[in-house]
């Protein structure tokens, strides 16, 4: 595996700065005045209760939504209200909670969609290395000509966050990738987790509600409830908040 490691990254400024970013659907207000950050490097948490507006927030952090107000930075430059396309061409690539892939198309056709937001030009034999290499890392290389709907769920999962990763991001942002996994494969992508992050200088934006995967994985994390921000700590801060244990955590994943 090789690794691509971009240059130098400037670690005292963040890759992602929201500010007061605010969304509203008609009279409801589905994400309120949020201000967060993510910092080069790291593996963040976005966590809430269902409806706490965590897929809103990806929505605009990735250009899919434009927010009401609020201001949104990534990677030193003003992005608030760019598209999908310029924001994923920046660094910033997202899944989504409901299913990330082509099922008709094969992994590697799936897999080298990913490539295009960051290959110009038709450099096939680029592309199909860079595939394989995804591949690889995500465990699977023996599936690669197998049509993508007909693989077992967790398959089909990984194979969402290897076509977003296929692009190189500098910021990967996944919502709920470990939904429907048992505990082997949610082992097993923690451990990819931390290779993209390890080999690839890729952060990662993680919204899951598979609290021991986030008390284990992310190095801090961010808590929405009703459209705000709640709270923000490392795990163990998070899991001793009064706050985030009566909002959305409960007594069974508090720090006693
Ligand atoms: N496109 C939309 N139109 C209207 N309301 C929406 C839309 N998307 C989300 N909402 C509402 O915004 C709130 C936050 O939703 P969402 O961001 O999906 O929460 P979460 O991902 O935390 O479960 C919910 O009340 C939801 O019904
Ligand atoms: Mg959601």
């Amino acid at each position: 595996m090789t690794s691509s490691a971009s240059a130098a990254v400037d670690k005292s400024a963040p890759l992602l700065a929201a500010s007061n970013l605010t969304r509203r659907f008609g009279g409801l207000v589905a994400v309120s005045d949020l201000s967060m950050e993510v910092w080069p490097g790291e593996i963040a948490g976005l966590i809430g209760p269902n409806g706490a507006g965590k897929s809103t927030t990806f929505n605009m952090l990735s250009g899919f939504l434009k927010p009401s107000s609020g201001r949104l930075m990534l990677f030193g430059k003003d992005c608030t209200g760019k598209s999908p396309l310029a924001i994923s061409r920046m660094g910033l690539v997202r899944t989504f909670q409901h299913g990330s892939l082509i099922p008709s198309m094969t992994v590697r056709d799936n897999i080298l969609l990913g490539t295009f937001h960051s290959l110009s030009g038709p450099k096939h034999r680029e592309r199909n290395l860079r595939a394989e290499e995804t591949a690889e890392i995500f465990g699977l290389s023996d599936y690669l000509d197998y049509m993508s709907g007909a693989l077992p769920h967790g398959l089909q999962r990984l194979v969402g966050i290897a076509l977003a990763f296929a692009a190189r991001p500098r910021l990967l942002c996944l919502d709920e990738p470990l939904t429907g996994l048992n505990q082997t494969e949610v082992a097993s992508t923690l451990e990819v987790f931390q290779t993209i992050r390890r080999s690839f200088d890729c952060s990662i934006l993680l919204v899951e509600h598979n609290m021991k995967a986030v008390m284990t994985v992310c190095d801090r994390i961010i808590v929405m409830h009703h459209g705000q921000y709640l709270a923000s700590g490392t795990p163990r801060e998070i899991q001793a908040n009064d706050d985030v244990v009566a909002a959305y955590l409960g007594k069974r994943h508090a720090k006693q």
